[in-house]
């Protein structure tokens, strides 16, 4: 694909003395009003180094940048050099591009030989699966795509919270006062329960917290009675997870969670110990990072058990060893920000040297109108009912509009999940925000179900014209200088944008930068539909407009993909 940007800088610096490439590339803008030019090159800072006054720099690059091809209009305007792509070059590049990458279109070979872990999701075992754990799935599931398709190895590892002390207190109260068959008819609401019985209990009979410590040792040291009840408790939660997994269609390549290195703590114990870097407390071990500003991480407790950030530390190490990774990125709530932090800071002070790679991808908060989530007091949103509620309610617009030759059930699965799932994705995942039953089944503005609908429109045009994908890609004269409509310009600059609106939310970690584009995509595309009429007499000038047509399908729906989402072919 012509890289315009690229092109643009290796003229300027082949024709002005003293400026690099990369001084180039730091320089050039994409001007906000198109009425700028496409692209846009501002000459103050040059200057001092040439010496002359910025007009007159701007327009001896001016007159450089116009002998080429690549521009229909190069102008001076005060000291900036605006510059106007060839409508032909852009819509053929664009087009061609997209139609002979097809699903591969938007990615790179940038992360060939590179391996990245994708942690995500997370939950912890035996407590609901609720809407604040969409975030985390949601996001680093497109994270995993997006760095899939920039041709990274990608691993998809589910740290589940499937250890620690509340195991014990589960335990003590499944012996107390549980039976088999409610934990087997519903795991999570079950075992929850007993968890907030065994606190309410141990309120009146403080002897009930020995008691759970206790068992928590023997859970520690292996002893089968416990274990067999703790993995009991991890298979039923983890075949309730499964279930809302299977909806969002996300799968990973390792659950190895929390428990997984109980075993492999000691080593990073005595590591610390020898690098003289832990310090004992009241009988406990810490690591004071005060001098970094992240305060004190404790290690290890007085009874000996470890903690949460010491089986980081120790996962961390494993996967550096294991994988060999080139990042290990985490999806999870800024409200571990200190957290992670500290592990990494501990990590790098234990000399590994790769420590940075680990990177925390933070997210903000999600509550419910009524309030902050809690667990306690039953104020908890569950997944599970809000996808099956979205896809209810589509299903009802379905039925009504009672499209022909279509699945509905189907339908209702990809739009309803799908529409859920992006308006997940549509803000900074740093903000925080409201969860409101409206806005998420609210199927009008730029929403998921709009995008999908304008696909399957595109699909639709596509049938309509009677001629098939594979026609039109190998149609060897498709006569490009017939999309210079403006709207036609417009859609056909979005796709060309399309794989470099990838590689930056790849570099920010940031789907929402996909979700945004492939909205504009679909705007342009539909106003593209509304000011020219596709299906005309002249075969030409069809088969150039069913090229973009195409070249469009294939970008809204590599972008869904990316997003984990369907794009059905009817709706
Ligand atoms: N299970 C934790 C929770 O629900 C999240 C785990 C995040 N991952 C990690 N490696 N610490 O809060």
């Amino acid at each position: 694909m012509i890289n315009f940007k690229d092109e643009i800088c290796k003229i300027i610096a082949e024709n002005v003395d003293g400026i690099s490439y990369e001084d180039a590339l730091s320089m050039v803008e994409v001007p906000t009003d198109t009425k700028m030019g496409d692209y846009a090159f501002p000459c103050f800072k040059l200057a001092k180094v040439l010496r002359k006054a910025p007009p007159l720099i701007a327009k001896d690059i001016a007159g450089k940048l116009a002998e080429n091809q690549l521009f229909e209009k190069v102008e001076q305007v005060n000291a900036y050099v605006n510059m106007f792509l060839s409508k032909k070059a852009l819509v053929e590049e664009a087009v061609t591009t997209a139609l002979d990458e097809g699903e591969h279109f938007g990615g790179s070979e940038k992360g060939k030989g590179k391996k990245v872990i994708v942690e995500y999701s997370s939950p912890n075992i035996a407590k609901p699966f609720h809407i604040g754990h969409i975030r985390s799935t949601v996001i680093g599931n497109s994270i995993y795509k997006i760095f899939e398709l920039l041709g990274y190895e990608v691993i998809r590892i589910n740290h589940l919270g499937d250890y620690g002390t509340q195991f014990g207190k589960m335990i003590c109260a499944y012996r107390r006062w549980g039976n088999k068959e409610d934990v087997v008819n519903e795991p999570i609401k079950t075992l929850l329960g007993y968890y907030t019985k065994f606190h309410k209990e141990a309120e009146k009979d403080p002897s009930l917290d020995d008691e759970a410590r206790e068992i928590f040792a023997k859970l520690e040291k292996g002893e089968p009675a416990e274990v067999e009840l703790w993995q009991w408790f991890r298979e039923e939660s983890l075949k309730e997870f499964n279930r809302v997994y299977d909806m969002l269609g996300i799968t990973f390549d390792s659950y190895n969670g929390e428990s997984f290195y109980s075993d492999k703590m000691p080593r990073f114990v005595k590591e610390l110990e020898e690098k003289g870097i832990l310090e004992e407390s009241q009988g406990a071990h810490i690591v004071n990072l005060e001098d970094a500003g992240l305060g004190v991480a404790l290690i290890t407790k007085s009874d000996g058990s470890t903690l949460y950030i010491t089986r980081d530390i120790a996962a961390a190490v494993y996967r550096k060893e294991t994988y060999d990774f080139y990042k290990n990125i985490y999806v999870v709530a800024s409200q571990q920000n200190l957290h992670f932090q500290q592990w990494i800071e501990i990590v790098e002070r234990l000399g590994y040297e790769w420590a940075r790679d680990c990177v925390h991808v933070p997210f903000g908060l999600v509550s419910l109108e009524e309030g902050t989530m809690s667990t306690r007091e039953g104020r908890v949103v569950f997944l599970e009912d809000v996808l099956n509620k979205a896809v209810e309610k589509t299903k009802e617009i379905m039925v009504e509009k009672n499209p022909e030759g279509v699945d509905i059930d189907q339908i209702a699965k990809d739009v309803g999940i799908g529409a859920v799932m992006f308006q997940e994705l549509s803000n900074n995942r740093i903000k925080d925000y409201t969860f409101k039953w409206d806005k998420v089944l609210n199927f009008d503005g730029e929403t998921g179900p709009y995008v999908q609908y304008t696909h399957a429109r595109s699909a639709s045009l596509l049938r309509k014209a009677g001629i098939s994908p594979e026609d039109i890609k190998a149609a060897k004269d498709l006569d490009f200088s017939l999309l210079q409509g403006d709207s036609s310009f417009a859609l056909a600059k979005l796709i060309y944008q399309f794989p470099t609106v990838v590689e930056d939310a790849g570099d920010k970690y940031e789907p929402s930068i996909v979700t945004r584009h492939i909205v504009n995509i679909a705007q342009a595309f539909n106003r593209f539909y509304h000011d020219e009429h596709i299906l005309v007499e002249d075969e030409k000038e069809k088969l150039a407009k069913l090229a973009l047509v195409l070249a469009t399908k294939q970008s809204i729906r590599n972008g869904l993909a990316l997003l984990g989402i369907n794009a059905p072919e009817k709706m």
